[in-house]
């Protein structure tokens, strides 16, 4: 018999199925939402709202590229939080209403333990995997984290962010540059061409391994507002310099917190994840350190590094195989903890 768990991601904009069979991964389908695009990041009631129409149609799918049936299945995976409480909700219902279904039992999954496990994802059996325990930076559109993974069901988590996190920042900065939501992709690309040392933002001077990024984006806003006094055409002229040093500043204050942690922790292992490890910048300066140091980097590919539920999944057959089910009175939530 083999063992096959349903993942069900749903905490913030992207609705995702996949499918895992011991331990290997099957699929992996997201249905992004654009709805957001024109409002300059994401609004909860359009999310929840697309994930109720979007759930049936992406598990379908998943089941289908996996080639399973329902009465395969031998346990549903799903996010519990953090996130956004509407969306989580879609998400947790079906899951509850299909293991009552099926009669199979439920896994309930935190999201950034999911992102933590990431390097986890085996497409083929013989893929390699990271040793206990590892650390993790883990940077998207709400988190800036660095965990320390123990072991599948033991984490701690060392650093946060005390306001935005690292995707904020690129995604506020790209709105006051006049870019698409969310913003970080096109700030990437842009950066490629332009002088990161162009500008001189500010960095935190903040104690521990936790991170802030809301003094950058102020010095960011003034610059822009005192260039534009200067010249209208500040934004357009200066586009690529203006990418290229944020993304510098980020990816240093981000490098800073993870090195400090890396000189007190010592680990053989360092893995990212979350939206903004698909960062050009970040993946060469966490490769370039772990190198250096002589530790093991997990760099992501680009299709893991957005919410996924391929991690959810995946993390979520750990806690199948230690018979760690979740009951049906579990309530999402929103709040950051793991
Ligand atoms: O993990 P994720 O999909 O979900 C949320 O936490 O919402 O991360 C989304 C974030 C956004 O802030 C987006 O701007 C950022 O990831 N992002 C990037 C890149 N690709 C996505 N940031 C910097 N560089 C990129 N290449």
């Amino acid at each position: 018999m083999k063992d096959v768990v349903l993942g069900i991601e749903s905490s913030c904009d992207d609705t995702s199925a996949a499918v895992v069979v011991d331990g290997v991964l099957r699929c992996n389908v997201i249905a992004s939402q654009k709805v957001h695009e024109n409002y300059g990041g994401v609004v909860p009631e359009l999310a929840s709202r697309a994930h109720q129409q979007n759930i049936v149609p992406v598990v379908s799918e998943a089941l289908r590229q996996a080639g399973v049936t329902p009465s395969e299945l031998s346990a549903i995976a799903y996010t519990r939080g953090p996130g956004l409480i509407g969306s989580l909700l879609v998400g947790s219902s079906f899951a509850k209403g299909l293991s009552i279904a099926l009669d199979i039992p439920m896994v309930e999954v935190n999201h950034l333990q999911a992102h933590a496990l990431s390097p986890f994802i085996r497409e083929n059996e013989t893929d390699p995997t990271p040793e206990f325990p590892y650390m993790t930076l883990l940077v998207s559109g709400g988190n800036s984290q660095i965990i320390i993974v123990k072991k599948p069901e033991e984490m701690e988590m060392i650093g946060t962010t005390i306001d935005d996190a690292a995707g904020e920042a690129f995604d506020k900065c790209g709105k006051v540059m006049g870019l698409p939501y969310p913003a970080g992709a096109h700030i990437d690309r842009l950066a490629a061409q332009g002088n990161p040392k162009a500008f001189d933002f500010s960095k935190p001077h903040i104690p521990d391994f936790n991170y802030s990024f809301s003094g950058l984006k102020t010095s960011f806003l003034y610059t822009v507002r005192d260039g534009r006094k200067e010249d209208p055409g500040f934004i357009e002229s200066r586009r690529a310099d203006l990418a290229a040093s944020l993304q510098a500043t980020i990816v240093d204050i981000l490098m800073n917190k993870l090195k400090k942690a890396v000189k007190e922790y010592r680990p053989r292992h360092i893995s990212i994840g979350g939206g903004v490890s698909a960062n050009s910048g970040v993946r060469n300066a966490v490769a370039d350190f772990c190198a250096k140091e002589k530790i093991t980097a997990w760099i992501p590919p680009l299709r893991f590094t957005t919410d996924n539920a391929a991690m959810v999944a995946t993390a979520g057959y750990f806690k199948y195989l230690n018979r760690d089910f979740s009951g049906l009175d579990k309530a999402p939530f929103a709040k950051t903890t793991i």
